[in-house]
């Protein structure tokens, strides 16, 4: 072994009170009358947030370079500098409503694992880097999910990447090259290169560990998830005159088809099975015209792969089966397979909330993240802490200093084990 002492040193260099405040600070990034957070996708804010991490690692001369999607990252070099490199991080992009911690904690928890391993003198092999992947929240603004990652790792070519534009017609090539005047200072990295491994620190995001009194996720994987877009295309006409007979009423088929999907998409009393119409949008939209377009959005997720198909397969027969006097066109915009978490990640972070005697559970995610993706590039996982009523995706969207905190501890011990001394 290398300098730096032995395991909990990092942990114990990690500071409570500075990852709190780097939340407040970043939170003013976007901030909300209702104490959330609207940071989307490469807007002002979210290349605000870029500029403030790195002015906080100016201090410490680490490296700070963007790729041409807009990836952030800060290396904190290693003993043998040609070693691929440990990543972690997460997004600092929101929900149009979103929350304080949902992306930006693994972006400032990795930051804060960093320094407290610098603190706490050690020297790790593999160098260290805090990463911030562009565009996670997939149709906040942009309609593609992981974004960043998904390019990073090959999954996305970037011209697709770049073509993706938002409901505003402005295209992410756009705001891209917006970020990169802003930011200019910043030098280029080379899109995608080898890693040793990735790490992400998220909030749960859902209620299970704050039930059962338990302050950390060892995250063993991803469930799957698919998601369409239907297109109801009807005819606009006058409300007062229009017999119901003539009318091709594009909300009563939409409406239709909703129920009709959702009277199929459950499965109680497991309740797996997560069905959501989060995006609904009406035109023209004005009370007296008979709709004459509907689109809508459908996220459907599951663990198993198997159900995934089976149920998803019938987003188009139903849709079509209520059409109506409408026409429908049903668009599967992504899909994503579930995701098993592969070692040394999950078994380095069980042993780090282990050793530090934090009580910790191996669960699956709910949610998507960046940490699925990269396990195109190498080994990924993930670090969960409670949060309160398990409720994200939402203003109300809260944690505490001292979960943060913890799985801050864990990861830099995680990151040390990684990385190697
Ligand atoms: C990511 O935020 C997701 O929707 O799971
Ligand atoms: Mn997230
Ligand atoms: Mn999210």
């Amino acid at each position: 072994m290398a300098d730096g002492g032995e395991f909990g040193g990092a942990a114990a260099k990690v500071d409570e009170a500075r990852l709190w405040q780097r939340h407040v600070d970043m939170a003013k990034l976007g901030g909300t009358p209702r104490g959330g957070v609207r940071r989307l996708a490469l807007d002002t804010n979210d290349i605000a947030a870029r500029r403030l991490l790195a002015d906080w690692a100016r201090p410490y001369g680490w490296q700070v370079s963007m790729d041409a999607i807009g990836n952030l990252f800060i290396r904190r070099p290693g003993t043998d500098n040609d070693a691929e490199p440990v990543l972690s991080g997460s997004h600092t992009d929101t929900q149009p409503s979103g929350g304080r911690f949902d992306g930006i904690y693994g972006v400032l928890a990795a930051f804060e694992a960093m320094e407290a391993i610098e603190a706490a003198g050690i020297r790790t092999r593999r160098p260290i880097e805090t990463v911030v992947w562009t565009c996670e929240e997939g149709g906040a603004r942009f309609p593609m999910g992981t974004m960043g990652s998904g390019v990073f790792v090959g999954r996305t070519p970037l011209a697709d990447a770049r073509a993706v534009a938002d409901y505003d017609g402005v295209t992410v090539g756009a705001a891209l090259d917006a970020a990169r005047t802003a930011l200019a200072d910043l030098p280029e990295r080379p899109l995608g290169f080898p890693i040793a491994g990735f790490v992400e620190c998220h909030i749960e995001q859902g209620p299970i560990l704050e039930e059962k009194g338990l302050t950390i996720g060892v995250v063993t994987g991803i469930q799957g998830a698919r998601r369409f877009r239907v297109d109801v295309e009807g005819a606009d006409a006058h409300a007062g005159t229009t017999p119901r007979a003539r009318r091709r009423d594009a909300l009563s088929a939409a409406v239709a088809m909703v129920s009709a999907l959702e009277a199929l998409f459950h499965d109680d009393p497991g309740d797996t099975v997560r069905f959501t119409v989060g995006r609904f949008v009406v035109t023209p939209n004005a009370p007296a015209v008979v709709p004459g377009h509907v689109s809508f959005t459908i996220d459907f997720r599951h663990p198993d792969e198997a159900v995934l198909t089976k149920l998803g397969d019938q987003v188009e027969p139903i849709c079509k089966a209520h059409a109506r006097a409408c026409t429908v066109t049903v668009t599967q915009t992504s899909r994503g397979k579930p995701i098993t978490f592969l070692d040394p990640v999950p078994s380095a972070v069980e042993k780090a909330a282990a050793g530090l005697g934090l009580p910790y559970l191996r669960m699956n995610s709910g949610a998507g993240h960046d940490a699925g993706p990269l396990q195109l590039a190498g080994p990924s996982g993930m670090i969960f802490v409670p949060c309160e009523h398990g409720i994200s995706h939402a203003e109300a969207e809260n944690a505490t200093p001292a979960d943060l905190a913890a799985g801050a501890r864990v990861l830099a011990e995680a990151l040390v084990e990684l990385a190697g001394r």
